[in-house]
């Protein structure tokens, strides 16, 4: 049966791949927000809305400013309703939960159906896991955290909120990943590393040692970038 309503915070592509996971895990859209200047055309193209019944809830539906869309939910009411965010950008996201502080709270994860999820792991609200990811025994990813297309969290990982695991990155067991830090495409971190807050591990790079916040690490193993 479908679920309560979604709202998607923002209109581009990381907006449509929550899309297509919420539609292919039978939850409702209400929308989608997107108050950029130029915002994208159309989060769905007709050909897909006319694909089946899961393809058909989802309406490029502007919802306008991010106000009036979080106004649309309250007034919706209903128990399981909630927003998550579509947007890549981990700092826009980040601004964007600063905005949403006083908001009703992001909606249960949503979870592409080709993801693996463990029954002992824990997802928190706004999260998003895409297809062929695994999140194993014990983890814990916390609120709005992205675990990507193909990425590996390995047993009792702790992903920060807001952290982005990016397609094909894979952490080996008990890694912790700090809130706001992006794990790059392809990116691989040995057991039991600490990862601080807002790291970014470029994309293909291998971890071998522990990352203070803030720091950029790139290359095999991978080492402060240097600019
Ligand atoms: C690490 C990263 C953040 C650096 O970005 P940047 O500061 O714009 O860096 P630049 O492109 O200016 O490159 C600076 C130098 O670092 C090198 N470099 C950049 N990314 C690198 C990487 N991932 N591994 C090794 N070296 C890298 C460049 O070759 C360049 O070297 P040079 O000065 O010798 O020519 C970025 O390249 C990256 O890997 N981001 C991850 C993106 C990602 O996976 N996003 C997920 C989307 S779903």
């Amino acid at each position: 049966m479908p679920s309560a309503g979604l709202i998607i915070v923002g209109g581009g592509g990381h907006a449509t791949v929550v899309a297509e996971a919420a539609a292919l895990s039978e939850r409702t859209l209400i929308g989608y927000f997107d108050d950029s200047e130029s915002p994208a055309l159309d989060i769905w193209p007709a050909a897909m809305r006319s694909a089946g019944p899961q393809w058909a809830a989802i309406r490029p539906i502007r919802l306008g400013r991010l106000e009036e869309a979080m106004g649309t939910l309250v007034a919706a009411g209903a128990e399981g309703r909630g927003w998550v965010l579509g947007i890549g950008d981990l700092a826009l996201r980040r601004a964007i939960l600063h905005r949403l502080a006083a908001a009703p709270a992001a909606g249960p994860p949503v979870v592409h159906p080709h993801a693996s999820v463990s029954p002992t792991a824990t997802l928190g609200r706004g999260v998003f896991v895409g297809p062929r990811a695994v999140v194993h025994a014990r983890a814990r990813v916390e609120a709005h955290a992205i675990i990507n297309t193909g990425a590996i969290v390995e047993h009792d990982c702790v992903v920060g909120e807001n952290a982005h695991i990016a397609p094909g990155a894979a952490m080996g067991g008990g890694v912790t990943i700090g809130p706001d830090a992006l794990v790059g495409i392809g990116a691989r971190i040995v057991p039991t590393l600490s990862i601080g807050r807002g790291v970014v591990v470029g994309a293909g790079a291998v971890v071998v040692r522990n990352v203070a916040p803030g720091e950029v690490v790139v290359g095999v193993p991978a080492r402060t970038q240097s600019n």
